[in-house]
């Protein structure tokens, strides 16, 4: 596996069209949509690059399919911050890194929260440690990327809508290879 920002426009390229499945829309679409709101909300280029690859560990990994339908956490999060943190600065790879926690995060605060979830990312939940206790509350508050953990959670939670139209596949891996040679 190489750590390069080449090796990332490949993998999308090769394994973009992986259906998202249980959420109707593809990998690269995920992607695109999350990093398409990151953008529209004038997230800095770090974060915008953050909430596009937020997921990469799905393709990195050797899973095909949903880990989660078979009980099974991918702790996707960590195999994909891990990689990003070889290639990119903090303020990339650790908002990828917290994603999951900030997920706990937002359902242990605010109730509401839990129903405004997709059915795999409720099944994933409790896979990945359901809501957090008063201690794991408190030292993920204090994170210095805590905020920008949220802010990609709440874009991911919507970057799954699969009646919007996507450029050219070629156009949109090329608009993310921009934005990550602008952040290396
Ligand atoms: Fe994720
Ligand atoms: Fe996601």
């Amino acid at each position: 596996m190489q750590s390069s920002v080449a090796y990332l426009a490949d993998l999308y390229q090769e394994k973009g069209d992986l259906h998202y499945e249980g959420e109707g829309v593809t990998q690269l679409a995920h992607a695109w949509q999350c990093g398409q709101l990151a953008k529209a909300e004038g997230a800095s280029p770090q974060l915008q690059l953050a909430a596009w690859l937020h997921d990469i560990g799905h393709l990195l990994s050797k899973k095909e399919g949903t880990p989660t339908t078979y009980g099974h956490d991918d702790r996707h999060e960590h195999i994909g911050g891990n990689y990003l943190v070889n290639i990119f600065s903090e303020q990339v790879s650790q908002p990828v890194l917290m994603h999951v926690l900030a997920k706990r995060y937002l359902v242990t605060t605010y109730p509401d929260y839990r129903q405004s979830l997709s059915a795999d990312s409720i099944r994933s939940l409790e896979l990945q440690g359901g809501d957090m206790s008063e201690n794991e509350l408190s030292q993920f508050i204090e994170h210095p990327f805590a905020k920008d953990a949220v802010s990609l959670r709440r874009w991911d939670d919507i970057a799954k809508n699969p009646d919007l139209k996507m450029p050219l596949k070629a156009d949109v891996i090329a608009e993310l290879l921009k934005l990550a040679k602008e952040c290396q």
